[in-house]
């Protein structure tokens, strides 16, 4: 009991030095090129934006999909056909400067320091696979990330995304919005799974299935999304889907020891196809 009113306090004071810092920092947003303000609208009613690569036009956004196809004809064989569940090939592209260069172009970071509202931090890069599969578990449950307060993840799809190749999917912000009934209605759902992700089933008894936002679209679309803030999950699918994973938070993050996967050991590397066969 004595434990439970120390942590409510210490969780109400760690939440009153955040608000703090967000006004501290206001002042100091770097300045957005025009049109981006809409970004920064989306993520704030819906917590989702999508657009695609050639809408973003970023200077090196054909030295990432050259090195993304690279990496991706590169991934090994993933050899789980006789597997029920197919857990996702996850490798770290941190190191290879192409991919990261896009995700550090300036124009994206403003972008996401706007929508934060804090310094921010870019962790890194995943190169993702997701394989077919007729069940939910892992990351196919709704859920919600954790890294932080705020947490923006952009997927790049490497391959065309219908309804078969599942597609990303999310609860338009507004109608979980915090302290709505339907919020502590997910969220106990969600504390019942251990945080683990709860079904579709479990989802529609709180928001219809009609109110869910599938995101479709060609190979170059990208989705910007908060991801702490959005009920969200990937849909099962019957085609596999790869796609590149950018992660940034707040500098700190509430969790940086979440933030980890993105650069360290957790998930193999990738060599640089070039430097693979100069070795030879
Ligand atoms: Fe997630």
């Amino acid at each position: 009991m004595l434990n439970n009113i120390k942590n409510k306090i210490a969780s109400l004071g760690s939440e009153l030095v955040y608000r703090l810092a967000l006004l501290k920092h206001a002042p100091n947003l770097p300045a957005l090129e025009e049109g981006d303000r809409i970004i920064i609208n989306a993520l704030k009613r819906d917590g989702v934006y999508v657009t695609t690569l050639a809408e973003l036009g970023l200077n090196s956004t054909s030295d990432l999909l050259k090195t993304a196809y690279n990496q991706l004809s590169q991934m090994e064989n993933a050899n789980n056909d006789h597997l029920d569940k197919k857990w996702p090939q996850i490798y770290t592209v941190t190191d290879l400067s192409e991919i990261s260069t896009w995700g550090r172009e300036k124009r994206l970071l403003n972008i996401i320091e706007n929508y934060i509202g804090l310094p921010i931090t870019f962790h890194g890069v995943h190169l993702r696979k997701d394989f077919k599969s007729e069940n939910q578990f892992g990351t196919l449950l709704w859920h919600s990330d954790a890294e932080d307060r705020r947490i923006i993840k952009i997927f790049v799809y490497l391959n065309d995304v219908e309804e078969k190749t599942g597609p990303f999917e999310y609860i338009p912000r507004s109608l979980t919005s915090l302290f709505s009934w339907n919020y502590w209605r997910i969220y106990y759902k969600l504390l019942k799974s251990s945080y683990l992700g709860i079904n579709d089933e479990e989802v529609k008894e709180v928001i219809p299935k009609s109110a869910w936002k599938s995101c479709i679209g060609p190979a170059g679309t990208v989705i910007i999304v908060d991801t702490k803030k959005t009920f969200h999950h990937g849909t099962i699918r019957t085609e596999d889907r790869s796609a590149l994973f950018f992660c940034y938070t707040a500098n700190p993050p509430e969790r940086p020891e979440l933030c980890t996967q993105y650069w360290d050991d957790t998930y193999p590397k990738m060599e640089l196809r070039e430097q693979v066969e100069n070795s030879r």
